[in-house]
């Protein structure tokens, strides 16, 4: 056990969710020893042997879920997925006293409502925005696809877990194929939702995760995301097939300056939700493209990502995770608490042969966990239910089993997870690629030729200094 300094908090805490990003977040809170307290539409078996109760209940249930909370005495409640947020659970909680790490259903829809992020970031002059246009019908969609005055996205205003975006170029090919899909998308006139249109961002994509106290933005390591299920960054979206982190907390195509333009963009959201009266309190994630102008928004979700989540909770460093978490629903973070260990991580996800299509349920996984612990390599459960053996799980929908690595260098962290691999028995699918030399170099390669084909614009991204320096080839 960790020595426990006397000021440490262990507040009993809940925990909204039951997916691969709760496990690592009930990890990190479970080594500061809060005793948790989960609440989840599945038991998920590695939160259940972390739990010291578990309510099964749809995550949108916000008032059993703050009933739960005040009949188990929850000092702090930490939410995990973006519907219990959607569904306005931190406004409930609050409203029963308990401090929550996590926004109000209205400054969520930072990442729920893709037309109020945009829209927020415009009134406030926030730098890092596409041109884009919210649309309501198929005539004023045919007007912002020839506004972009080239290639263009587009995306369902909504959630939609990553599916709803079509990029030109990937998801479609002509201009024509891109109205016809928007006015699919379209509801019925008299229904108030839109499509966005926007323009489509050519580079690489980052994830920068913060803690947010309501003023200030406190940076978690920076990671790459591997969205799309196939290798070679082929096939479709999905929730995220696995992602890395460096040792340097940067990305080897991201410069400093690069992530000092991030968090200011992030520092601006902030500021302008407040200035809102939209306080927001909890982990704000910016879902970047580093483009030829600097950092672009993508997208930002109102929570940890996932599998984001898993490379930085695996490297926070310190026993008080609760406490900065206390301290961000309290509204104060201080600086201090917030550490990561200067390690790499890489994570893949074993999901279910099929996913995300037609994911196979009810395959059985046989692990060794012995064997993967003893390789530094950490098990973080997603969509599983306890199997028939022991150390056995059966796959849901989703993604099933989480493997991440740390090392000092990103190699070494990538050849331990897949070690770890052969240490898992059942029929599955993993990228094998992710996080591994051949995939950042070819990362690297092409942002260079994006910094060295395009023009600096000192207008839209005045801080932008120059090309990256040059690249670790690990
Ligand atoms: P989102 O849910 O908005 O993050 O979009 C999902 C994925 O679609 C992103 O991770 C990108 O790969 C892609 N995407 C979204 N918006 C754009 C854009 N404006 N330009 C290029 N790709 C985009
Ligand atoms: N990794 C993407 C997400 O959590 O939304």
């Amino acid at each position: 056990m960790p020595m426990s300094a006397p000021t440490m908090r262990r507040p009993r805490t809940l925990l909204v969710g039951g997916g691969g990003r709760e496990h690592a977040i009930g990890s990190a809170l479970s080594r500061s020893e809060a005793p948790l307290f989960v609440a989840a539409p599945q038991v998920n078996p590695g939160l259940k042997a972390l739990a010291e109760d578990y309510l099964v209940v749809p995550v949108e249930d916000r008032t059993r879920i703050a009933r739960w909370a005040q009949e188990r005495s929850i000092e702090l409640a930490v939410l995990g997925p973006e519907a219990a947020i959607a569904a306005g659970v931190a406004d409930e909680l609050r409203a029963a006293k308990v401090p929550t790490v996590g926004p109000s259903a209205a400054a969520g829809r930072i990442e729920t409502s893709k037309s109020f992020a945009r829209e927020l970031m415009e009134r406030h002059h926030i730098p890092g925005r596409p041109r884009f246009r919210t649309v309501t019908s198929a005539g004023a969609a045919r007007e912002a696809i020839q506004a972009m005055e080239g290639p263009f996205v587009v995306k369902a205003s909504g959630l939609a877990q990553g599916k709803g975006v079509w990029v030109q170029g990937s998801d479609f090919e002509s201009a024509e194929e891109g109205a016809a899909l928007i006015e699919k998308l379209l509801p019925p006139a008299g229904k108030e939702k839109a499509v966005v249109v926007e323009e489509r961002l050519d580079g690489e994509e980052f994830s920068l995760l913060a803690f947010v106290d309501g003023s200030s933005v406190h940076p978690m390591p920076l990671v790459q995301d591997y969205k799309r299920a196939l290798e070679g960054n082929r096939g479709p979206n999905t929730g995220g097939m696995g992602s890395y982190s460096e040792r340097d907390h940067l990305l080897p195509f991201v410069t400093r300056s690069d992530h000092e333009s991030a968090v200011e963009i992030m520092r601006g959201v902030v500021g302008a939700l407040r200035a809102e009266q939209m306080e927001y309190r909890g982990v704000l994630y910016g879902g970047f493209m580093l483009t030829a102008q600097g950092p672009q928004v993508l997208e930002f979700n109102a929570r940890f990502g996932d599998p984001e989540a898993l490379n930085v909770l695996t490297l926070f460093d310190g026993t008080d995770f609760a406490d900065l978490l206390f301290q961000v629903a309290a509204g104060r973070i201080d600086a201090s608490h917030v550490s990561f260990r200067r390690r790499a991580t890489v994570c893949k996800y074993v999901v279910p042969k099929g996913y995300p299509s037609d994911p196979k349920k009810g395959a059985q996984l046989n692990l060794d966990r012995r064997a993967i612990q003893d390789l530094g390599v950490t098990v973080y459960f997603g969509s599983v239910t306890a199997g028939p053996q022991r150390n056995s799980v059966l796959t849901g929908t989703s993604r099933a089993v989480a493997l991440v690595g740390e090392a000092s260098a990103r190699k070494e962290a990538e050849a331990r997870v897949e070690q770890a691999l052969a240490h898992i028995e059942g029929t599955f699918d993993v990228r094998h690629d992710i996080g591994t030399a051949g995939d950042v170099n070819a990362r690297v390669e092409h942002m260079m030729h994006i910094l060295g084909t395009a023009p600096f614009d000192p207008v839209k991204n005045p801080t932008r200094s120059g090309p990256a320096p040059p690249p670790i080839f690990t």
